[in-house]
């Protein structure tokens, strides 16, 4: 039987690698990670196709690899932040039969958890807490208004997957 990906949604440093990786563990399916497998197939990390080649073609990135993955079975797949916030990439999901979650932490704790990491091109900026809040808070309704469920991923990993293996019975 054919059972649609499990969708991890949610803004940079929530945790949907981490939880995505313990969910599809606890599941016995397979896991993939949107950025890498976008970096594999590119042959370039996230902030060399943003330097090199620009956000837009990123994004045409991010949609192919949605219309791959989306018809995989038993995955859980872990988006990058800005997959979710356009509507075709969420249509395409849907269509699949999946469930989006959506991982959601404060904008505080992003930045605590992202504190000296540059791999993410859209915060290698001065006033990161400000674009982070900003960021963060055109995002939310977005995603929220692609998810099923949504979690409090400020929690443990462990809390995290077991919430969401409890809502998606
Ligand atoms: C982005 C999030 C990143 C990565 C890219 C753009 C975004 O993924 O796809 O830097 O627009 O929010 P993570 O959410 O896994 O950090």
């Amino acid at each position: 039987m054919t059972q649609p990906p499990i969708v991890l949604c949610g803004f940079m440093g929530c945790g949907k690698t981490t939880v995505g990786n313990m969910l599809a563990h606890k599941l016995g399916w397979q896991f993939v990670d949107m950025d890498h497998f976008i970096e594999h197939r590119a042959g370039k990390t996230v902030s060399q196709i943003f330097d090199e080649l620009g956000e837009p073609a990123f994004r045409a990135m991010e949609r192919e690899a949605v219309g791959i993955l989306s018809s995989q079975s038993r995955l859980v797949i872990a988006t990058g932040g800005g997959v979710l916030t356009f509507p075709e990439n969420v249509e395409v999901f849907r269509k699949a039969g999946c469930p989006i979650v959506l991982l959601d932490v404060p904008p505080e704790e992003v930045a605590r958890r992202l504190q000296g990491d540059t791999s993410r091109p859209l915060l290698n900026v001065p006033d990161r807490l400000e674009t982070i809040r900003r960021l963060h808070g055109a995002r939310l309704p977005l995603y929220q208004k692609a998810a099923d469920i949504q979690v409090d991923a400020a929690k443990s990993p462990e809390l995290v997957v077991e919430n969401i293996t409890l809502s998606l019975k």
